[in-house]
């Protein structure tokens, strides 16, 4: 490895590490090739989105079940010989500082005191600002490549602490594959992978409009709160094997997007009238997903969709780092 390190190492506890790494072993992999490293980043659905009630900090309690699917953005990063972090994505407006990949990489060198100078290129292919947390999974993906690139010391609480400064879907990102998140979204219990066949296919289809996070939120009436029953529901059902009951794929922001955003409500009629039996926001949206147990039944209903102008993206639920072979 040529890179060279900005600080003293520590004595570096290979047993530490290799356990440490073990532990992640679900987590994406980075490829690493001498001065450079690649990794991928997926991006998630919500399963479930249940809304507990609004904190004095002015985040919202959440409970939520999130799967990753295979549908990822590609990072490269590269040791630079200047102490600067530059990022360069193929989407030309996130090429800035202030993109969450670009923030990660900080965070690690000001952990570290690092000077080493890291240029990160991002191949997007995960719409932003869509719901499929798309900058939340580039920026852990940064963490992960990083500490397994450079063998750092970062403890999952550290890894934990540092996603959380991020963003609150961050933290989900680590480990990826199902998951509920409670909290701000920072309490990740990993669930062990089951994925219903009456879902094996998912279209995720992308309305050509921005929604704002923060404003979804700050705009939820309390009537849409919930107590966790979807969550807890679809956590049972998934863990006993089962296959869930639709009605409990849950989401408390979908009502209030698709009142507010019309563009949102035609894109989930038009899916409907297409054949897609079932469709559910993602995430605050825009993004809608439907599920199809036949991968015929789910091309015809994308090519008819993207006849209508729609983005539309094949999918499938992925378990990252679980090798080639997948079991659902
Ligand atoms: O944490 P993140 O920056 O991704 O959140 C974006 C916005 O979504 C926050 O500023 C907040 O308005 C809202 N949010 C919330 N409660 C959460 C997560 C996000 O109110 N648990």
């Amino acid at each position: 490895m040529t890179v060279v390190m900005g600080y003293s190492s520590p004595m570096l506890d290979k047993f530490l590490i290799s356990m440490q790494n073990a532990r992640m072993s679900h987590a994406q992999e980075a490829r690493i090739s001498g001065n450079v490293c690649f990794v991928r980043a997926y991006a998630k659905i919500n399963l479930t989105l249940d809304i507990l009630g609004r904190r004095a900090d002015g985040f919202h309690e959440l409970a939520t079940v999130m799967q990753t699917v295979d549908l990822y953005d590609t990072l490269c990063l590269t040791a630079t010989s200047d102490d600067r972090v530059t990022l360069i994505c193929t989407t030309p407006e996130l090429s800035n500082d202030e993109n969450l990949a670009a923030r990660a990489a900080q965070l690690v060198r000001q952990h570290f005191a690092l000077t080493q100078g890291i240029g990160i290129e991002l191949y997007k292919r995960i719409p932003m600002a869509a719901g499929l947390g798309g900058g939340s999974s580039d920026a852990a993906a940064v963490l992960l490549a990083l500490q397994q690139w450079w063998q750092l010391p970062l403890s999952s609480t550290d890894l934990l602490n540092m996603a959380v400064t991020l963003g609150s879907d961050v933290p989900f990102f680590l480990t990826g594959g199902l998951a509920l998140c409670e909290g701000r979204g920072e309490r990740v219990t990993t669930l062990a992978p089951y994925w219903p066949s009456l879902m094996r296919w998912l279209l995720l289809l992308k309305p050509a409009i921005s929604v704002s996070t923060a404003a979804v939120f700050r705009s939820l009436p309390v009537g849409d709160y919930t107590d966790g029953t979807h969550s807890r529901a679809i956590r049972s059902a998934l863990q006993a094997r089962n296959t869930p009951r639709l009605e409990d794929l849950y989401n408390g922001l979908e009502r209030s997007v698709l009142e507010t955003y019309p563009e949102v409500a035609r894109a989930r009629d038009d899916l409907l009238k297409a054949g897609a039996p079932f469709v559910r926001l993602s995430g605050s949206g825009p993004t809608l997903f439907a599920p199809f147990s036949e991968l015929a039944c789910a091309r015809m209903v994308q090519a008819q969709m993207q006849a209508q102008g729609y983005e539309v993206h094949l999918s499938r639920a992925i378990h990252p780092g679980a090798g080639n072979v997948c079991v659902y």
